[in-house]
This record gives structure tokens, C-alpha cells and sequence, in this order.
């Protein structure tokens, strides 16, 4: 015998999946967004790496994600700090004031932290609904970042080099919602450090109706002043030297400086340390997109040449 269901049994098949990434060591940023996870009470919470690194709680933020057993996944940060433990680095690394930080936060992490984020994997799919995976950068690499200036024909090709139909990643800190004609690609935003001139935390909460996905940014307010006491009362800003600066600047203007002065260093041929950071300061413009400075700064290679 078959019975035809009700409509509100349909409507039952409603499954939320929360989204969270790039924590980045700021847990007043992660407490904010837990609460609010539990306010919302999605059916699948799912967190998608770096959870470690540009930032002074790392041990603090992982125990947070462990207790709650969610599936997790690695990003960039984990392996670039997990190489910190394993000294599977170049020797400079060990001295240079530009990698002091990374000292530091590889220093804070418990050997259990350590085996934590080693057993993480590269991708995860969700437990609620089979369509979805999802990943750091992108399917491709931790390393390769999907964001609101990546064409359409990649997120297709992507979209088509999966067995699922959404795609969600994190790792530019520039959320982004895109339908394409092969599915949909999410990047939930950072929570502990965006990129997108917005200071507060950020996630993604996705639907499924049972035929199709949806997706929704979440933004949630914080105490940034308590962020910024945990930079100073840790030791962090102190033994960060000028990357530890960077960031602290990062988390104020919710924009990129630490890679921009890597590269602004590099086009002057002056060392990445802090005697720098006043001319990169009168050099760089936040508002600015990055494409723009980045064609500055082929301008002075070009100068060099010249
Ligand atoms: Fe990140
Ligand atoms: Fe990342």
C-alpha cells in the first residue's frame, strides 16, 4: 500500500546545516558564535579549519570545537602550524621576526591540540544531507581560496569535479553566496578575523528543502576589546613582533594586512620587521582592492628593472 504524504510532512525534510571557519585563535569571536548556533539549533554543525593561527587562543578555541565532537576539517593554518611542531621548515623560519607569531602560536598548543589537528581531514561531507561537501579552499587545495572575484567558470569546473552539488569553503575570509548552473558554492567568511570590512563574526547557515539548497550569511556581534586583551595579557603582541601588529590591524579594519606587507617587503627589498611597518602604513591604503595594490607593486618591480 502507498499513501501519499502530507505537505507538512515535506516541509518536516527541512534540514540546517551551520557552517563555521577561520576562527584564527579568537575565541570571544567563536563564544559569540556558538551562542549563537545554539539559539538557532541547526540539525548538523560542521567547521571548516583553520582554527589555529593568526591569533593568541588556538589551544582555547580548539578544546571549544572538540567537546562538541562536530565533523572538522584542516586548513592551511593547521598544516602551517603542525610544520612549526614537526620543524618541517626552513631554518630562517626559526629566526625571522616575520615567523615570530607563528612560533608563538605553534609554542601555545597542547601535544593533544597537536594530535587533534593532525587527525583532521582534508574535506567533509554532511551527515543530514549527502550534496554537500565541503573544504578549506577549494576541492583543489587548502591553499587555493574562492571569492567574490573568482569567475564563474572555475566555481563550474570546481562544481563539476565533485560528486555533490554544493560546495562550501572558507580560507579568503570573504563570504560569498553563488548559484551556478551546476550547483551552489558557499564561502561561510571567517569568524575570528574577516576580510570583508565587516568586524563581526561571521558563519553560514544552509538549508535543504528536500529538492533544493538555499543558503544564509550570518553575522554576530562581539567583544573585539576582549580579543584585543587576550593579544596583549597572553604575551602574544609582545612575541608576535610585527606580524602579531598585522593582525592586530586586521581584526580592527576587518582587512588583509599581513600578506600585503609580505609582498609590499619584498617589491622594496626591505626586511619584514617592524622597522618597516611605519612606511608600509604610509603605503597601503585598506579600502583599496587588492588587485589595485598588488598592480602598485608591479609597478615598482618594474621601476627596479628599469
Ligand atoms: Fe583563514
Ligand atoms: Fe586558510
Amino acid at each position: 500500500m502507498t499513501s501519499r504524504k502530507p505537505r507538512n510532512a515535506q516541509r518536516s525534510k527541512v534540514r540546517r546545516v551551520a557552517v563555521l571557519a577561520d576562527i584564527h585563535g579568537n575565541l570571544p569571536a567563536l563564544e559569540a558564535v556558538l551562542e549563537d548556533i545554539d539559539r538557532q539549533s541547526p540539525d548538523e554543525v560542521l567547521v571548516g579549519g583553520d582554527l589555529v593561527g593568526r591569533g593568541p587562543q588556538g589551544s582555547a578555541v580548539v578544546g571549544e570545537i572538540r567537546r562538541r565532537d562536530w565533523q572538522t576539517i584542516r586548513g592551511n593554518h593547521e598544516e602551517y602550524l603542525l610544520s612549526f611542531r614537526k620543524r618541517e621548515i626552513p631554518p630562517e623560519w626559526l629566526y625571522l621576526e616575520e615567523w615570530s607569531a607563528a612560533r608563538w602560536m605553534a609554542a601555545e598548543l597542547s601535544s593533544e591540540d597537536v594530535d587533534y589537528l593532525e587527525s583532521l581531514p582534508f574535506s567533509a561531507g554532511s551527515n543530514s544531507v549527502p550534496t554537500l561537501l565541503l573544504t578549506h579552499g577549494s576541492p583543489v587545495s587548502t591553499n587555493d581560496g574562492l571569492g567574490p572575484w573568482t569567475r564563474d567558470a572555475k566555481l563550474d569546473d570546481l562544481l563539476d569535479s565533485i560528486n555533490e552539488s554544493v560546495l562550501v569553503c572558507g580560507h579568503t575570509h570573504r563570504p560569498m553566496i553563488r548559484q551556478l548552473k551546476g550547483g551552489l558554492v558557499v564561502n561561510v567568511g571567517s569568524v575570528g578575523l574577516p576580510f570583508n570590512r565587516d568586524r563581526r563574526a561571521q558563519y553560514a547557515i544552509l538549508s535543504w528543502d528536500g529538492s533544493g539548497w538555499s543558503a544564509e550569511l550570518q553575522q554576530v556581534e562581539y567583544d573585539l576589546e576582549k580579543t584585543l586583551t587576550a593579544y596583549r595579557d597572553s604575551g602574544f603582541l609582545e612575541a608576535g613582533g610585527v606580524t602579531a601588529e598585522l593582525l592586530r590591524l586586521e581584526l580592527l579594519h576587518a582587512a588583509p594586512y599581513l600578506v600585503p606587507f609580505l609582498k609590499w617587503a619584498e617589491a622594496v627589498g626591505t626586511p619584514a620587521e617592524s622597522s618597516s611597518l611605519g612606511d608600509f602604513l604610509d603605503f597601503y591604503e585598506p579600502d583599496e582592492p587588492l588587485r589595485d595594490f598588488f598592480l602598485r607593486l608591479k609597478g615598482m618591480f618594474r621601476g627596479a628593472e628599469g
